[in-house]
């Protein structure tokens, strides 16, 4: 768990509005660096990490127990491992606040990850590998001592079957249970595999290998927040659940005895629930203060073509939990694969081709650091000029722009 600076600097900003949940210091330590002023000053809502508003007292205390689960560090006494990436959830979900994105503007930090596939081209038979026969799709970065003293290796290495690899940095949760909740037909509804509509912008969906529409993970891998969150225990910390008892191993080899201690599941039942809850309630962003740059900024935003991917708002539908039910998410995202070029392209995951990411939903944005899949843009300008494949219409009509009106768009970007 790494305290940025910038974190520092913007928990500094807000002393007094209690906004600060990781107990920061209140003031500098004597020895600390001088922080260099940030370009735009970030000022760090109270809310921000909170839960949704309406939660029942029992749906409170669930969520405060998740909390602390997803922020346990696990160790290989408590299931960490055998392979891992970080100790806890909150080891990456963690910027500015828990639940959050992660410290992704740090090269090399544990909360950017490598993520590996094979494509196997044929004319009518193309066919994406997930690699889970030998390992998995996502390649820990950590053994346990125990493990690396079995297999001297520090890291798991890319299996020879992979064709593709990519980095992906870690995003913010904020809102995310309110994605859950949308009814597939709304999403599927957007979709334009053919683009009928002739505007240049397809969008169609993932599928998962038993046909159900993907929308969570940067390739819309997968169905569920519960699965994700389930799979998401086992892949980044190793640690099993009643929902997937199988622990990621070296080339997919079973474990000697003795090497991975604690027996299957790693954490109960209950506590899986909590975290899930904890994540599924979490609410989104509370918007940024609106200016009429601002106002101009939405206005073009919608011009120049980026809501036709960026939807700005969804709805939820029927759902067993009032308060994710039939409520709007402002999420700015369709949910939908939309091919965004070769430069962008890395690996290729359930139906989704190397250059097919989901749009990525602009809640949360002004909160991050380090922009695209991978990270590899700095600012959001860099972002938007990195657009291609269906969204070079918008971006060339973003580059046609004045800087005036480059600047409103910006305003209006770091409201969400
Ligand atoms: C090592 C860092 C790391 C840890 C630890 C981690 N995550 Fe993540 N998380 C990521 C990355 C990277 C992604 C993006 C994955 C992708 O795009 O396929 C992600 C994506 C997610 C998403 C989907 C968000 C989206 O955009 O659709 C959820 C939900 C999530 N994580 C929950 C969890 C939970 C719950 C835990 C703990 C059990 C956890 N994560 C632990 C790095 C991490
Ligand atoms: C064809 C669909 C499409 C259009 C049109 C589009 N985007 Fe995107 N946008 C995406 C996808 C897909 C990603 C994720 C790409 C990635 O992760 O590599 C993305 C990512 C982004 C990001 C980075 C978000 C993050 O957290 O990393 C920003 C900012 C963004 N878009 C803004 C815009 C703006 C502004 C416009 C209009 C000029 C626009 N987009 C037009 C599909 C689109």
């Amino acid at each position: 768990m790494l305290y940025t600076t910038r974190t520092t600097l913007l928990c500094t900003l807000i002393v007094g509005l209690g906004a600060c949940e990781r107990g920061a210091p209140t003031a500098a330590p004597p020895d600390a660096k001088t922080p260099t002023p940030a370009a735009e000053v970030l000022i760090v809502p109270p809310t921000l990490g909170r839960p949704l508003p309406g939660l029942s007292p029992a749906q409170r205390r669930q969520f405060e127990v998740g909390r602390v689960v997803f922020q346990t560090e696990f160790t290989p006494e408590t299931g960490l491992g055998p392979l891992f990436n970080a100790v806890g959830c909150g080891s990456c979900h963690e910027e500015p606040v828990v639940g959050g994105g992660g410290s992704n503007a740090e090269e090399g930090g544990e909360d950017i990850e490598v993520h590996a596939t094979a494509f196997h081209a044929g004319s009518e038979t193309a066919q994406c590998n997930d690699l889970a026969a030998v390992g998995g799709q996502v390649i820990q970065k950590q053994l346990t001592p125990a493990y690396s003293e079995y297999t001297h290796l520090t890291s798991e290495p890319i299996p020879a079957a992979a064709t593709d690899s990519g980095h992906r940095t870690t995003p913010d949760l904020f809102g995310f249970g309110l994605l859950d909740a949308v009814p597939d037909g709304e999403i599927l509804a957007l979709a334009d595999p053919d683009d009928r509509n002739g505007d240049g912008i397809s969008g169609r969906p993932n599928r998962t290998a038993d046909g159900r529409l993907g929308r969570f993970g940067r390739k819309a891998q997968a169905a569920t927040l519960r699965e994700f969150n389930i799979d998401a225990f086992v892949m980044e910390m190793g640690v099993t659940n009643p929902g997937n008892q199988t622990e990621q191993t070296i080339a997919g080899e079973p474990l000697a005895p003795g090497i991975d201690p604690v027996p299957e599941p790693e954490i109960t039942a209950q506590q899986f629930d909590a975290t899930d809850a904890f994540v599924r309630f979490l609410a989104p962003p509370p918007r940024g203060p609106f200016s009429i740059g601002a106002a101009r900024g939405a206005l073009l935003f919608r011009s120049i073509g980026c809501a036709s991917c960026h939807v700005p708002a969804l709805v939820t539908g029927a759902n067993p939990n009032r308060v994710l039910r039939f409520q709007i998410v402002r999420a700015y995202t369709d949910l939908l694969l939309h091919d965004m070029g070769p430069d962008l392209a890395d690996i290729c995951l359930g139906q989704a081709l190397r250059s097919e990411f989901r749009t990525e939903p602009l809640m949360g944005l002004r909160f991050a650091s380090a922009f695209l899949h991978d990270g590899r843009a700095t600012t959001v300008r860099r972002a938007i000029e990195l657009h291609d494949g269906e969204a070079r219409g918008a971006r060339n009509r973003f580059l046609r722009l004045t800087e005036f009106e480059k600047r409103a768009l910006q305003k209006f970007l770091q409201t969400l």
